[in-house]
């Protein structure tokens, strides 16, 4: 198999006509620097949980998925067989909740990424008049960080009618999913979602879904609006590495043992509460 991309998290193959083996290692990226420092389980909790989500949400917008289980034994648990698409160059964004830099716009402008919010709202609120899509483009990350979108911009880049699909699959799938989490005890505050088409057009979710690398999870119980929330994802990493002198540029820092167990404690309980099936290792 021939190894198309290296991306930071997932090593891409090719495989057969038209398919990809999409390989979730245990690397971990905090502002897009891999950190020398692996989480043990991660790859094989991610794939787990991306593959529990896309079943559920399979009736929403269909994916890229083929198999989860006619991969290399080597991979086995790591690996997702799908379907080869030319992936839509715009990272789709839902947002429920105020926090992180959607938090930090509105506190500049009264704006979450330019969409316009009601004035007197906490870290933490949920956001009023529901969900909203706030895109960021897609850049190779020796060239740069995403860069937040307008729709506009989207139109510019994909085409009006495309930018609508991708907004309206965001925010149905955002929908579906945050209401299942709740459900389970678990507020699905953001989420990052990869759309990609067919070489006949169809437009698929692609990547990964609904992972604590790519949204924000948060137990209902603890929910307290008026601050920063405890994070059962990627933040708490992203926290730590915010107590450093790091620049954010590579090479990132190791990241001490307890530190590990916190991500890996995190994503575990996160997949149980989510899933609720035990991680058995
Ligand atoms: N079905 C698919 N067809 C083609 N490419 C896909 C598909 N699903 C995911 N990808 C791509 O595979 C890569 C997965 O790797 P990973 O998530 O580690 O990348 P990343 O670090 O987030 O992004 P980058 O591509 O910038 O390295 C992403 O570039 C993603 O867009
Ligand atoms: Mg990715």
């Amino acid at each position: 198999m021939e190894l198309v991309h290296r991306g930071k998290v997932r090593d891409v193959y090719a495989d057969r006509d038209g398919e990809l083996l999409l390989v979730a290692t245990d690397r971990v990226s905090v502002y897009d620097v891999v950190l020398p420092t692996p989480i043990p389980d991660k790859g094989r909790i991610l794939t787990a949980l991306s593959l529990w989500w896309f079943d559920q949400l399979a009736d929403v917008v269909p994916n890229h998925v083929i198999s989860a289980t006619d991969v290399p034994a080597e991979f086995a648990g790591q690996a997702i067989r799908c379907r080869r698409v030319d992936v839509v160059q715009v990272e789709c964004i839902a947002r429920g909740y105020l926090t992180g830099g959607g938090w930090k716009t509105y506190q500049q402008n009264g704006t979450a990424y330019g969409v316009p919010l009601p004035a007197g709202l906490v870290e933490g609120d949920r956001v009023p008049g529901g969900p909203i899509f706030t895109p960021t483009s897609k850049v190779a990350p020796e060239v740069g960080h995403d860069e937040p979108m307008t729709y506009d911009e989207v139109v510019t880049a994909v085409g009006a009618d495309l930018a609508a699909q991708l907004r309206d699959a965001t925010l149905a799938l955002y929908a579906k999913a945050s209401e299942i989490a709740e459900q389970r005890g678990v507020i699905l505050a953001d989420t990052k979602f990869e759309f990609g088409l067919t070489p006949d057009g169809e437009l698929l979710v692609a990547d990964e879904v609904c992972t604590p690398d790519s949204s924000r999870y948060w137990r209902l119980d603890d929910w307290k609006p008026g601050g920063t929330q405890q994070s059962m994802d990627k933040q708490y990493l992203r926290d730590w590495s915010d107590t450093l002198d790091w620049d954010h540029t590579a090479p990132g820092p190791r990241i001490p043992t307890d530190v590990v167990e916190g991500v890996r404690s995190r994503y575990i309980a996160t997949y149980e509460q989510i899933t609720g099936q035990s991680w058995n290792t």
